[in-house]
């Protein structure tokens, strides 16, 4: 009895002992290293790792806006690597991530874009990994998607991003 209890004190001392090791060396909301090259891992670290619903709003921006074409009603969340970029006004840095919420007739999540940037994966289109993913979270596209290349390079000198005006 006395070893079972011993043994559930050390469990728990090294537990909170690792959760306060975790929070000492990570700064807030990147606790989940940023995932590779690959569809599923992006997937899991937005929904789960380091869920997108958690990070700030595109500053300025609302929750299902009337959006330009090909979208309908949006909502765009930014990590803090997108937001301190759009803060001072540079182009995106290593490690930003932004997640745009499709709405179709303004009501229903239809798809999530994904634009994460990854420093020496496509110089010649500012570096982005494109992705489009389903409602249940199943990849339709990525990689370095022509489609999605073509339109967002009219916004090139904005870093490919055309919710707002952001790049000085
Ligand atoms: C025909 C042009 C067009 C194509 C193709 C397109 N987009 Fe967009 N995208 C837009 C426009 C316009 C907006 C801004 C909508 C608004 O804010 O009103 C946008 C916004 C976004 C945003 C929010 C950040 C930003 O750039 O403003 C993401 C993320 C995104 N698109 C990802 C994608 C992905 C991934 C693909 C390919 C699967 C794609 N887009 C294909 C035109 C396009």
């Amino acid at each position: 009895m006395k070893n079972l209890f011993l043994g559930v004190l050390v469990a728990i001392c090294v537990s909170v002992g690792a959760a306060y090791a975790i929070h000492q060396t990570s700064p807030a909301e990147t606790y989940a290293p940023l995932p590779g090259i690959q569809a599923e891992a992006v997937y899991r670290y937005i929904t789960i790792e380091d869920p997108y619903t958690n990070w700030d709003l595109w500053p300025g921006k609302g929750k299902m806006f009337k959006a330009r074409p090909p979208l309908d009603h949006i909502t765009t969340y930014v990590n803090d690597n997108a937001l301190n970029s759009i803060k001072v006004e540079r182009k995106m840095a290593n490690g930003s991530i932004i997640v745009t919420e499709n709405y179709t007739d303004g009501k229903k999540l239809s798809a999530l874009f994904v634009m994460y940037k990854i420093r020496g994966y496509n110089p010649p289109a500012g570096d982005w990994y494109w992705l489009q993913y389903d409602t249940n979270g199943k990849a339709v596209v990525a990689g370095k998607v022509e489609a999605c290349i073509e339109c967002h390079a009219k916004m090139k000198e904005n870093d490919y991003i055309f919710t707002d005006k952001f790049v000085k």
